[in-house]
């Protein structure tokens, strides 16, 4: 990686808490891969300042940001425009800065610092094809046509919900601590995506060919599973898929695996997200194997 000096360019990820986000590991990974002089950041940043640390960015000729919790949704209002992704899933999760040049808006890392004129922000969501993209490769699961059992229906559940209601899976059964919102998912599927049969609850018929956890259980010690297998036997479903990623495997997927389904963690969409965002900034293919050495080293140590 060149050293740091005066042409230096920097992207960032702004969370609050942010201590333990692997996204710099993995992004100054794929950064040095591609042989461009730019760092990757990261800030902790309070709610109360996520706008005046976007302009502050902005003015420092930042090439990108990616936002992390509680940031996603509160940036819808604050980016200068949206790029369909971020308006389909209602949530931004990477920025991308801009400057007009000869009337057209072109990503600031195309444009020399001493060049850039006004700069606007534009919101991209990156997270919603991730977690398809981790189905198809981590797992080998197409969603369309599939029947799911998703478990979760807080931001990350309904963004799944509604990426696979897109993708054209056939089933969608939803699970929710609170069920009402479970409801709002089913309610906002139906009228979004009618073609796709979505209910609230178990299934009751068998095979489901895949049941995704997009719950926060699991991430603590002694959490208990997501899942009540009292109403549905793991046995029942071809692949489980836990969007927690630390620990490695989770009780619930240890239980998946012990029922013989395949399994796979979220670190994949973690990876893949983080991949389509150095792409946006670049405007190059990322290189996602170099990216996840370095995820898979930061994450689980040398020996993963
Ligand atoms: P994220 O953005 O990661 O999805 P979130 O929106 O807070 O975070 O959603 C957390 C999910 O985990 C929700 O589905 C939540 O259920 P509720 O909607 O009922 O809050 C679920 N969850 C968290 N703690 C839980 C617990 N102790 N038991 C059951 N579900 C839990």
């Amino acid at each position: 990686m060149p050293t740091i000096d005066a042409r230096t360019r920097y992207c960032a990820v702004y969370g609050h808490p942010i201590a333990h986000s692997a996204s710099p590991a993995m992004q100054n990974a794929g950064i040095a891969a591609q042989g461009l002089n730019w760092r990757y950041l990261a800030f902790d940043v309070h709610p109360d300042s996520l706008r005046p640390a976007i302009t502050g960015a902005a003015a420092m000729k930042f090439i990108g940001l990616n936002l992390t919790v509680p940031h996603k949704i509160l940036a819808m209002d604050i980016v200068d425009a949206l790029d369909q992704s971020a308006t389909t899933w209602g949530a931004v999760n990477t920025i991308r800065f801009e400057t007009k040049v000869n009337g057209h808006w072109l990503p600031l890392s195309q444009v020399a610092p001493a060049e850039t004129g006004e700069i606007r922000t534009l919101g991209f969501n990156t997270d919603a094809d991730a977690i398809t993209r981790s189905l198809r490769e981590d797992l080998g699961l197409e969603p369309c046509g599939a029947k799911v059992l998703l478990l979760g229906a807080g931001g990350a559940g309904r963004t799944a919900a509604l990426k696979l209601a897109a993708e054209g899976v056939a089933e969608l059964h939803l699970i929710n601590r609170t069920a009402s919102k479970a409801q709002e998912v089913a309610e906002e599927i139906k009228r979004r995506f009618p073609t796709v049969k979505v209910s609230v609850g178990y299934p009751a018929q068998t095979g489901m060919d895949l049941v995704l956890n997009a719950t926060s259980l699991g991430l603590k010690a002694g959490d208990p599973l997501p899942v009540d297998l009292s109403l549905f036997s793991l046995k029942q479903a071809r692949y489980a898929y836990d969007m927690i990623y630390r620990p490695a495997e989770t009780p619930f997927l240890q239980a998946a695996k012990t029922a013989g389904c395949g399994t796979a963690n979220g670190v994949g969409m973690l990876l893949y997200q983080g991949a389509k965002a150095l792409e946006i900034w670049t405007g190059r293919t990322a290189p996602v194997e170099s990216m996840r050495t370095a995820l898979l080293s930061h994450v689980y140590g040398q020996a993963h």
